[in-house]
C-alpha cells in the first residue's frame, strides 16, 4: 500500500536537482510531454534532511522521481568529503526511502566516474565499479543505497554532460576562446560528452516502462578531452589551437580523473532503449541553437 498523505494527486513525478544542468532539461521535456511534475533544487527540499524528503514526497506523492540532485563538485570533494558523502550517499538513501515508502518509481543518475578508468574497453554496466575519487565514490555510494532499499530501480550512469544552463566544458572552451589563440587540453582521457536535451528524453521513456536495471546513457562515439576541444572550436567556428598533452603534464591539484570513461551502451540496445545521436552532431545542434547569454551562465 502507498503511504501517500493526500489522494487527489496531481504530480507525477519529482525531479530532484530540478535547478541543475540535466534537470533543468529533464523538466522541460516533462513539459513538453505535458507530464505534471514538481521540480526541487537544495533550496527548496535539501536532500540531506531526512524528515524534509519523506514529507514532501509523501506529500507530493509521485509515480516517478528522476533523481538528478548531487554534489557534483568534483575536486572539491577531495577537500570535503563528508559533504560529498551526505548529499550524493545519505541524500540519496533518503530518496530511496521515501519511494519506497510511496511506491514511486526511482531513477538515479550516476557516472562513469565509478569505475577505475583503466584499459581502452568500453565498460559494461556488469562491470565491477571501483572509483578512484571521492567524487566517484560517494556516487557508487548511492547506487548502493538504491539496490540495497529498492528491489526495483534504474541506474543510469552518464558521462561528460553539456547542455544549456549551469557550467559545462564546452562553455568553458568558448569562454577561453574570446581572449586566447591557443589551450592546452588532454588528450589520454578519453569517454563520451552527453548533450542533456538528448539524454532527457531517454530517461522520460524509460521511467514509463518497468524495464528497470543499471544503464550507460552518452552520446554515442568517443573522443578525448582535446579531440571535444577541437571539435567545439571548429564548430563554433574560433581560431583556436589545441595543444594535446599529457594528464601527467596538466598542472593542476584535484581528484585524480579516470583516463578511460567510455561507457558500452549495450544494456540500452537489450533493454529495446533508443541509444543517444553521436555527440559531434550533438554539439554542433546545442551550439547552433545556444544563445550567448545562455554560454555565459
Ligand atoms: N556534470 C557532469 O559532467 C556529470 C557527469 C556524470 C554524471 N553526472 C551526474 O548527473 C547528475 C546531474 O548533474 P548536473 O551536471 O546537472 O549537476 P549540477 O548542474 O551541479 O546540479 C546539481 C543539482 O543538485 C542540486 N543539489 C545539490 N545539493 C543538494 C542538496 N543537498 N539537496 C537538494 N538538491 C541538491 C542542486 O541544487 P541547487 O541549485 O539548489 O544547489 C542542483 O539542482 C548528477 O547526479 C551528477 O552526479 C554529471
Amino acid at each position: 500500500m502507498s503511504g501517500c498523505m493526500r489522494e487527489d494527486k496531481a504530480v507525477s513525478v519529482l525531479v530532484t536537482g530540478s535547478s541543475g544542468q540535466l534537470g533543468r532539461d529533464v523538466c522541460r521535456e516533462l513539459e513538453r510531454r505535458k507530464i505534471p511534475y514538481v521540480g526541487r533544487n537544495s533550496d527548496t527540499m535539501d536532500i540531506t534532511d531526512r524528515d524534509i524528503v519523506l514529507k514532501q514526497i509523501q506529500t507530493y506523492c509521485p509515480d516517478v522521481i528522476i533523481h538528478c540532485a548531487a554534489y557534483t563538485a568534483v575536486d572539491r570533494a577531495e577537500e570535503e568529503p563528508e559533504r560529498a558523502f551526505a548529499v550524493n550517499e545519505v541524500g540519496t538513501r533518503h530518496i530511496a526511502e521515501a519511494s519506497k515508502k510511496i511506491d514511486a518509481k526511482l531513477l538515479y543518475i550516476s557516472t562513469d566516474y565509478v569505475f577505475p578508468g583503466t584499459g581502452t574497453k568500453p565498460y559494461e554496466t556488469t562491470d565491477a565499479p571501483e572509483p578512484q575519487n571521492v567524487y566517484g565514490r560517494s556516487k557508487l555510494a548511492g547506487e548502493r543505497a538504491v539496490q540495497e532499499i529498492l528491489e526495483q530501480y534504474f541506474i543510469v550512469r552518464i558521462s561528460w554532460v553539456f547542455g544549456e544552463h549551469g557550467r559545462n566544458f564546452v562553455k568553458t572552451m568558448l569562454r577561453l576562446a574570446e581572449t586566447k589563440s591557443g589551450v592546452q587540453v588532454v588528450d589520454d582521457q578519453v569517454g563520451s560528452p552527453t548533450y542533456t536535451v538528448d539524454l532527457a528524453p531517454l530517461l522520460c521513456d524509460m521511467v514509463q516502462t518497468e524495464r528497470y536495471g543499471v544503464y550507460h546513457a552518452a552520446n554515442e562515439g568517443e573522443c578525448s578531452w582535446a579531440e571535444f576541444a577541437e571539435a567545439i572550436f571548429q564548430e563554433a567556428g574560433k581560431s583556436v589551437a589545441v595543444e594535446r598533452i599529457a594528464t601527467g603534464e596538466y598542472k593542476a591539484a584535484g581528484a585524480v580523473r579516470p583516463l578511460n570513461s567510455r561507457l558500452s551502451k549495450q544494456s540500452l540496445t537489450d533493454a529495446g532503449f533508443s541509444r543517444l545521436p553521436v555527440w559531434r552532431d550533438a554539439l554542433a545542434r546545442y551550439l547552433s541553437g545556444a544563445m550567448d547569454e545562455n554560454l555565459r551562465n
